[in-house]
């Protein structure tokens, strides 16, 4: 790292109605380092990359300097042209355009020779292939984005902010919230490159443990506001988190004894049309039954298939002991089954809502019949969640698009804690949670498995599955590996289970 800096803050600050965002942040980023901000959820992080990447402007009285000369970006693309690029929290492609679309829509595409009007789609491809080729991803260019996992989706974001020739700064705003620890080496892996090029990088995580690898610099933010300043290789990760929460977090999986009953769920011999091959197991009346398993094993589409999200070959699935069809998510609701999908801006959440109508949408026959009971007992209802799950929003009246990554996640969870279901199915609950607000999470959890409900609990954390499981089945390759029982619940083991059916029998 060299000791020239590329960008420089001072006194930002950033007021939504409300709500005071920023307050007077200053720093400073050199060339060929990578400087991690960490911060609860709602600390401000993405508010701060924003306005760095032009797309919020700050409030008066601050200053940028880009490469010494003064900065203020007039939009995302005026950011772009002057070096300043950003991997956003939330996926940002096009949907039902093609991967080539989607790569080129920002730079442009390229035009037939003498034909202005006309794209040469040869040569887009040409261009495309060689973004996706950085990372070495494997993808059909014509495939429409929508196709792609979310992982895969965020990996095609990546490549498409470090193709940038012209870079200076790039943002990387929790760039592996939904991908896998192979993709994650990856990404280090060209992140190296990047900081060899002398680009600056600033990046954002709520994985404490990648942080230490990746960083040369933190920061902490709370509640807006600059903490103080770490350098990675030395912080005491403790220290960190007791910056950021502003209090000790001791225990990090809060579990009471589950006493587990009747059987609530079983599977028999499930099979999909996509990966899932014949998977029997049983999900028990108070205990949380972990999934585990490899990133790409099976475990969401088993879920998925599950709640009839997606099609079932073969197979059936029994609730307290008798066959339903749960041919749709419709379905699944009405036989009080709860989904927290790992995909939330697409399955999960209703944009352009408020707060509240996002957390009683699942049972709004539960607020009563009138138009005008609804709206306040459902402010009421979020308002309580707000409080257990420390949801940091101005009012259950402003619209979800303005909280922050984590607390829209933890609006959806209360929307399902609210659901009075009997079967609770969490995929990746946690994802882009921090550290203080988890424990709540499982608290949670914990209170409704000793309610008698049932749990389902995917997790690509192991700590986090091993904590707050009662058993654990892994998937291996589509197929059940094995169940282990808490007592037997080792890292050795689930990995081992996990890696069984990759295995040449
Ligand atoms: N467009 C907006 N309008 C109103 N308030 C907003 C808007 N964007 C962000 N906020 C508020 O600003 C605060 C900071 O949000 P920000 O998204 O920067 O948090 P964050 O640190 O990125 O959190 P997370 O870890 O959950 O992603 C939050 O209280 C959020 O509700
Ligand atoms: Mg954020």
């Amino acid at each position: 790292m060299n000791q020239e800096k590329v960008l420089s803050v001072e006194n930002i600050s950033k007021t939504f109605p409300g709500v005071k965002a920023l307050n007077d942040i200053s720093l400073d980023l050199y060339k060929g380092e990578v400087l991690v901000l960490v911060g609860e959820n709602g600390a401000g992080k993405s508010t701060f990359v924003k306005i760095l990447s032009g797309i919020y402007t700050a409030d008066e009285g601050g200053k940028m300097t880009l490469d010494g000369k003064a900065y203020t970006p007039k939009g995302i693309r005026d950011a772009n042209s002057q070096g300043i690029y950003i991997i956003h929290q939330e996926l940002n492609m096009i949907p039902d355009m093609t991967i080539t679309e989607n790569l080129l829509l920002a730079q442009g595409f390229p035009k037939k020779k003498g034909m202005k009007c006309f794209v040469d789609w040869k040569e887009a491809d040409k261009q495309a292939q060689a973004i996706i080729d950085q990372m070495d991803l494997k993808y059909d260019l014509h495939a429409r984005v929508e196709t792609l996992s979310v992982a895969n989706q965020q990996m095609l974001e990546i490549s498409k902010a470090i193709s940038q020739e012209n870079a200076k700064v790039i943002i990387m705003d929790e760039p592996t919230a939904s991908i896998t620890s192979q993709e994650v080496d990856k990404l280090f892996g060209y992140i190296h490159k990047l900081k060899a090029r002398g680009i600056g990088i600033i990046y954002i995580s709520h994985r404490l443990e990648e942080i230490k690898r990746i960083g040369d610099r933190i920061i902490v933010l709370r509640d807006g506001t600059y903490v103080g300043e770490k350098e990675a290789a030395t912080v005491d990760v403790d220290e960190m988190i007791r910056m950021m929460v502003g209090r000790n977090v001791t225990q990090y999986y809060p579990k009471s004894e589950h006493k587990a009953g009747e059987v609530a769920l079983e599977v028999e011999g499930l099979s999909l049309h996509k990966l899932v091959k014949n998977v029997s197991l049983q999900a028990r009346k108070g205990e949380v039954l972990g999934i585990g398993g490899l990133v790409g094993a099976g475990r969401t589409e088993l879920v998925r298939g599950i709640f009839g999200a997606d099609k079932i070959a073969s197979g059936r699935v029994l609730i307290d002991g008798r066959q339903v069809k749960l041919s749709s998510p419709k379905m699944s609701v009405k036989h009080k089954i709860a989904f927290l999908t790992e995909d939330r801006k697409i399955l999960g959440l209703l944009m352009g809502q408020s707060i509240w109508s996002n957390v009683v949408i699942s049972k709004l026959s539960k607020l009563g019949r009138f138009g005008f009971l609804t709206e306040g007992r459902g402010i009421r209802v979020s308002d309580d969640y707000k409080e257990q799950l420390k949801i940091r929003m101005p009012s259950s009246r402003s619209l979800i698009e303005n909280l922050s990554g984590g607390n829209q996640q933890k609006v959806i969870f209360a929307r399902w804690l609210f659901s009075d279901s009997d079967i609770f199915i969490f995929d990746e609950p946690t994802r882009g949670i921090d550290v203080g607000a988890k424990t709540e999470m499982y608290e949670l959890i914990d209170r409704l498995v000793l309610d008698g409900k049932t749990v389902i609990l995917i997790s690509s954390d192991m700590m986090e599955l091993m904590g707050i499981s009662d058993r654990i089945a892994v998937m291996s390759n589509g197929s059940l590996a094995g169940v282990l029982e808490r007592d037997d619940f080792t890292q050795e083991k689930i990995m081992e289970l996990a890696l069984e059916g990759y295995l040449e029998k």
